[in-house]
């Protein structure tokens, strides 16, 4: 009788510290119902949690609501956790944000995103009204979902649907997981950037798809420490470093790991670009791509240090961006450009330290057999190459 009592009192203290480990947020307490504007329950729901002493759970049950323009901002008493298991849907119209976010997470340290949810940003109108992806300056419409300044951090089993403008992006992120996670967009949508990791240290992308009308990935600098694994990307436009060079004052990037990914009807495969005239000096370097496959992918292997759309900038000046330590190994199947490997490097740096490992890319079509180009680098090579790399050339 004793000891049932015993642990009845102990199962009792363990589903008490529980409960109040566990403090629960549900908007619908705050006033939130389906197919209505839930911002200020919202709102509110994320501020009792930041202000919580211990772990904490916002949660947003299943249904359709609208949200607008909204700020979470830390910093945070302790770890939140925000479960979004509805559809939360964009204002369609782009002139009504005030700032290029709509839903925005902002200086919190312990953070997850989950739930099953949906970000849907309604960009339809947006991408038949904006040209950004064709000027230098122009308003960006909002970004999804933006992270600014969040360490140790997850976001997992969330689908970011239709963005205006990148769908995630990170800025001053440190020890941040994505993994699990779901990003739609059609092809045809303008600067549609599935991730984009910016001035951030400790970033893993896992187990995810992305479908999108921009880069897959884009890395921009200040960037260290990415590890890409075992992601599907296309379409789209690949897995990309950069660009890079565009500004002044831009940080290095280090540390980029790409492995077991598959991109597949994407415009391009993995690629470092960096613009010609640079306004200042930086460097790129250890980045490494590992067992990825090509399934029907434009210029499958690139570094391009003359990166100059719609002819933004002057090409005679080489790029003052110092690409070394690269890897392409394992990288295999079709291309739809005749240009395979295309490895062109800056006239006044050119890359030093890149090995090219084993390569097997094919592609059938009108000019003949794949191509490679190779421009100021001498790569270093190991395993087999087909299409033959930089035959006699560099
Ligand atoms: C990556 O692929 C290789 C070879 O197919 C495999 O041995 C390895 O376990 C994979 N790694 C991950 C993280 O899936
Ligand atoms: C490149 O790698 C070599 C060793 O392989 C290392 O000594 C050097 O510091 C690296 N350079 C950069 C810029 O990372």
């Amino acid at each position: 009788m004793a000891m049932k009592v015993a642990v009845s009192l102990i199962s009792f203290l363990l589903l008490s510290a529980y409960v109040a480990e566990a403090q629960v947020f549900n908007v619908k307490k705050y006033g939130a119902k389906p197919n209505s504007d839930i911002s200020k329950a919202l709102l509110s729901a994320w501020k009792d949690a930041c202000a919580s002493k211990s772990r904490s759970q916002v949660v947003v049950p299943g249904g359709t609501y609208k949200l607008n323009e909204v700020l979470f901002e830390g910093p945070c008493k302790a770890p939140v956790d925000m479960k979004v298991q509805g559809t939360l849907q964009a204002n369609g119209d782009h002139s009504a944000f005030k700032t290029d976010g709509w839903v925005t997470f902002q200086h919190i340290d312990g953070f997850s995103l989950s739930g099953g949810g949906t970000f849907d940003g309604q960009g339809a109108h947006a991408w038949s009204k904006v040209n950004c992806h064709e000027k230098r300056n122009c308003g960006r419409p909002p970004i999804n979902i933006r992270f600014n300044y969040v360490s140790n951090a997850e976001v997992h089993d969330i689908t970011s649907l239709n963005s205006k403008n990148f769908h995630i992006n990170l800025l001053g992120c440190k020890s941040f997981n994505i993994q699990h996670i779901s990003i739609v967009t059609p092809e045809n949508s303008p600067n549609t950037d599935g991730i984009h990791i910016g001035r951030s240290n400790g970033i893993k992308i896992l187990d995810t798809s992305i479908k999108t009308g921009d880069d897959c990935i884009s890395m921009g600098d200040g960037t260290h420490e990415v590890d890409i694994e075992k992601v599907t990307c296309g379409p789209g436009h690949g897995i990309s470093v950069g660009s890079l060079g565009k500004y002044p004052n831009e940080q290095p990037v280090s540390g980029i790991r790409v492995k077991n990914c598959t991109l597949r009807n994407t415009m391009n495969g993995v690629r470092i670009k960096t613009w010609p005239s640079s306004p200042g000096q930086s460097t790129a370097s250890d980045m490494h791509f590992d067992n990825i496959l090509m399934d029907n992918v434009g210029n499958p292997i690139l570094i391009d240090q003359e990166y100059c759309p719609w002819g933004q900038c002057k090409l005679q000046v080489p790029s003052k961006v110092k690409i070394s330590n690269v890897s392409f190994k394992n990288i295999r199947g079709t291309s739809t450009t005749h240009d395979a490997v295309k490895l062109v490097c800056s006239k006044s740096l050119p890359c030093e330290n890149v090995e090219i490992g084993t390569i097997d890319l094919k592609y059938h079509g009108p000019e003949g057999a794949a191509k490679t180009t190779c421009l100021n680098i001498r790569p270093k090579f190991s395993g087999q190459q087909n299409p033959v790399t930089c035959s006699k050339k560099s």
